[in-house]
């Protein structure tokens, strides 16, 4: 028998995903069970990606989720009103949701798996991190055996595919961000994308899986490549590094005796704490995710007993985001098919939480830096700074100077110097203070960069 699918947008993603509906041969045969019945957009007279039957557009997306003969909503719309209310709706009315809606499950995932529990439906999310990635259901299901220890990863396919064209043919980041918008990789507002809220808001729900309880999204440290400088792309690369927009989040190795952490929940022993973040960050050239270029994504999950496996592929676009979102789609379509009670959830493909977990304290977690001063070309400079990093407990791999261009305050003209300084592994509170006595020196004008380092 037929299952019906309701579409909540047309765009990018719901063209990919009508696009496979429309063209089951070939392909597993439950697609061909699928029956498109319904489908909202904002403009019905747009010209569209895939040929669809008018008839079944409609404006107003309640129509959607309202119709009996839809049996699954699909939620590609984006944005954070109305579709989570679209998605509770849904759930409220006994249906089964699939959505690739990070910013909404990011925020709202504990509400919406509650309603979704107690209704006995699913709200499967498979595209809403790494587009045609597997990485949701492997967190869930294959690997649920390992204590996981870190999960870092390229979640930005938009970020990756424009530091990808910098670095490789020079292009400027405006034309590349145009490019990335045209294939529809970009968030309706690219600002989410260029300044780490779409990858702050991926981590949030790949944490969440990974350690089995939610985190607060509003706190994860979030830095973008709005404000990278191509100079330091550069250097970076002279010094064997790549630079790549990264997002992470390990436990948090501290004693519980020691650490303290951001939420008062977290004070107890039972409370998980963790390192959840994303910034540029210099990779060497060796690493697995240093070879992550263009619009692909990877995913590096590293637990106990697996130790490391790594997930890759295409990160945004049409037919990637589709392919994971159709793949959810016959997940909840088989299930119907084998007749479960109503109620009935599998526990693993529902993704349950087991435990709590709290950000620790930023300033408690440990790291590699990158910096970049700009000093006076004098005598004793290099001596200063290496001073004030030892005497803060913090370790210098590597110190190396550049000729400064431009005008400085120091000398008028220009014509001081660049330092740049990779560090040796330290707590971020050593290194912050290393940075406060290192700036009160009259020699130093600005610290002009300060990236992480893996
Ligand atoms: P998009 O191209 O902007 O498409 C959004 C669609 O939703 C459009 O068809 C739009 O109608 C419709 N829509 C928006 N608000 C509506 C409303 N209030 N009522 C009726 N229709 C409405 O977006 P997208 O790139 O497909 O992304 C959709 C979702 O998937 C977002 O949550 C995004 O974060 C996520 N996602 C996207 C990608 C990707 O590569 N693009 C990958 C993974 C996840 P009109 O066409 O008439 O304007
Ligand atoms: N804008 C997102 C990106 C789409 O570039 O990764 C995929 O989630």
């Amino acid at each position: 028998m037929a299952i019906g699918i309701g579409l909540l947008g047309l765009g990018t993603v719901g063209a990919g995903v009508a696009a496979i509906l429309s063209s089951p041969e070939g392909r597993h045969p439950l697609v061909g069970d699928l029956a498109l019945r319904r489908v909202a957009v904002r403009d019905p007279g747009r010209a569209r990606a895939v040929n669809l039957d008018p008839t079944l557009l409609v404006t107003d997306p309640t129509l959607v989720v309202d119709d009996p003969a839809v049996d699954i909503v699909v939620e590609v719309m984006g944005g954070l009103e109305p579709a989570r209310s679209l998605i509770l709706r849904a759930i409220a009315a006994g249906k089964s949701v699939v959505t690739a809606n990070k910013a909404v499950i990011a925020r709202y995932g504990e509400e919406i798996a509650a309603a979704a529990a107690a209704r006995g439906v699913y709200v499967l999310i498979e595209a809403a991190v790494g587009g045609g990635i597997p990485i949701i259901e492997p967190l869930k299901q294959s690997l649920g055996g390992n204590r996981i220890r870190r999960v870092s990863g390229i979640i930005n396919g938009t970020t990756n595919y424009i530091l990808s064209r910098m670095a490789d043919e020079g292009a400027a980041y405006g034309e590349v961000l145009a490019d990335a918008q045209r294939l529809g990789y970009a968030e309706a507002d690219p600002a989410a994308d260029v300044q780490g809220g779409d990858a702050a808001d991926k981590i949030a729900i790949l944490a969440g899986l990974a350690y089995g309880g939610s985190i607060e999204r509003a706190a994860i440290p979030t830095e973008g490549i709005d404000r990278l400088d191509a100079r330091d792309v550069a250097y970076a690369k002279e010094l064997g590094y790549v630079v790549k927009l990264l997002a992470v989040a390990e436990r948090f190795e501290a004693s519980a005796s020691t650490a303290t952490t951001a939420s008062p929940a977290a004070a107890t022993d039972s409370v998980l704490g963790l390192d959840v973040r994303v910034h540029p960050t210099l990779l060497p050239r060796a690493h697995p995710l240093a070879g992550v270029h263009g619009v692909n994504n990877a995913i590096l999950v590293e637990g106990e007993p697996v130790g490391q496996v790594m997930f890759f592929g295409p990160g945004a676009g049409a037919g990637p985001t589709a392919s994971a979102v159709v793949a959810d789609i016959l997940n909840i379509a088989g299930i119907r098919q084998l007749g479960a009670p109503a109620g009935a959830l599998d526990p693993l493909l529902a993704a349950s939480r087991w435990r709590q977990c709290a950000l620790v304290d930023g300033t408690r977690t440990r790291h590699r830096n990158y910096v970049r001063l700009l000093t006076r070309d004098e005598a004793g400079v290099i001596g200063k700074i290496g001073t004030a990093f030892g005497t803060a407990g913090v370790s210098i791999q590597s110190i190396v100077q550049y000729e400064a261009s431009g005008a400085g305050r120091n000398g008028g003209g220009g014509g001081g110097a660049e330092i740049v300084v990779i560090t040796h592994e330290v707590e971020e509170s050593r290194f912050r203070q290393a940075l406060a006595a290192i700036t009160a020196q009259p020699e130093v004008e600005t610290v002009a960069a300060c990236l992480r380092t893996l």
